[in-house]
């Protein structure tokens, strides 16, 4: 667990292309719902705020949006910038953005900005022009989803970990993220249902491409690599079906707003 932005590349950072090839493109669902919401389209300027391997920048681009992105993780902005050589991607915080005020028609945040992240908030806000659309997603009710099985061995974090990962959470639940945008000067904040569906070729795949991300990290760190990966093994053997991938339908949870 990490409070500073620099040490953050330190887990997200450390497997990045399996990362961009193995986990990322499985989120392409919520990208893409999202891209839709929001309405993007030629000529928007649009910022992606946590943008990790750029995926998500990638698809806006592909819409006609003219794309700038952040991520504190050096590895993943290096993958991002390979993608969209075009695009203005930067490394750094997303609570200090080095953007001057109103320059963005959109800003997108895909499970980046978290309740332990409220200053990012206020510069998602200040980065907007007024009229400027926002869209951020954050993880729903983990516990009802039918592929909470696939997010289950970062549980093997240490418990220090673990409590700051289920404070980051919290933004999901009723009434939270609304309060948090209106509080920070949104209108029209509205709370919608978002496509998420991870996909594997097969147990050691999952546990592979899961390895990849900053929570497991975490696990790592706490547990060891080959725990972690027999763990996650164990978890997936569970669900194979024959002829079929690895599928987890995770619930995810998008905030659409405006700034006034
Ligand atoms: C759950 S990942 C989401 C990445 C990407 N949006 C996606 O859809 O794959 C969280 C991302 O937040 C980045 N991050 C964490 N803390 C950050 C900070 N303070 N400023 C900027 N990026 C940060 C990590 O490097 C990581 O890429």
């Amino acid at each position: 667990m990490t409070t500073d932005w620099r040490q953050v590349d330190t887990g997200w950072g450390r497997a990045a292309a399996d990362f961009a090839t193995l986990s990322e493109p499985a989120n392409c669902r919520e990208y893409t719902a999202m891209h839709h919401r929001l309405r993007i389209d030629d000529g928007d300027r649009l910022l992606d705020i946590a943008c990790g391997a750029g995926l998500a920048l990638e698809l806006a681009a592909l819409r006609g949006a003219g794309c700038a992105g952040i991520d504190a993780s050096p590895r993943l902005v290096a993958v991002a910038r390979d993608r969209s050589p075009q695009a203005d991607i930067r490394v750094g915080d997303m609570t200090d953005l080095p953007w001057p005020d109103g320059s963005f028609d959109v800003a997108t945040s895909f499970r980046g900005i978290w309740g332990t992240t409220e200053a990012a908030v206020a510069e998602l806000y200040r980065v907007l022009r007024p009229g400027g659309r926002a869209g951020i997603t954050v993880w729903g009710h983990l516990k009802l989803s039918p592929g909470a099985w696939a997010l289950a061995p970062f549980r093997l974090a240490a418990p220090p970990a673990l409590a700051h990962q289920a404070a980051m959470v919290a933004l999901g639940r009723p009434g939270v993220g609304e309060e948090l945008l209106t509080r920070h000067g949104f209108i029209d904040v509205r709370r919608v249902d978002v496509p998420f569906a991870w996909e594997f070729p097969d147990p050691g795949g999952y546990a592979r491409a899961l390895a990849s991300t900053g929570p497991a990290y975490e696990a790592i760190q706490h547990v060891g690599e080959t725990a972690f990966h027999d763990a996650a093994r164990a978890a997936a053997a569970e669900r194979v079906r024959a002829g079929l991938p690895l599928r987890a339908l995770i619930a995810v949870t998008g905030f659409l707003a405006v700034k006034p």
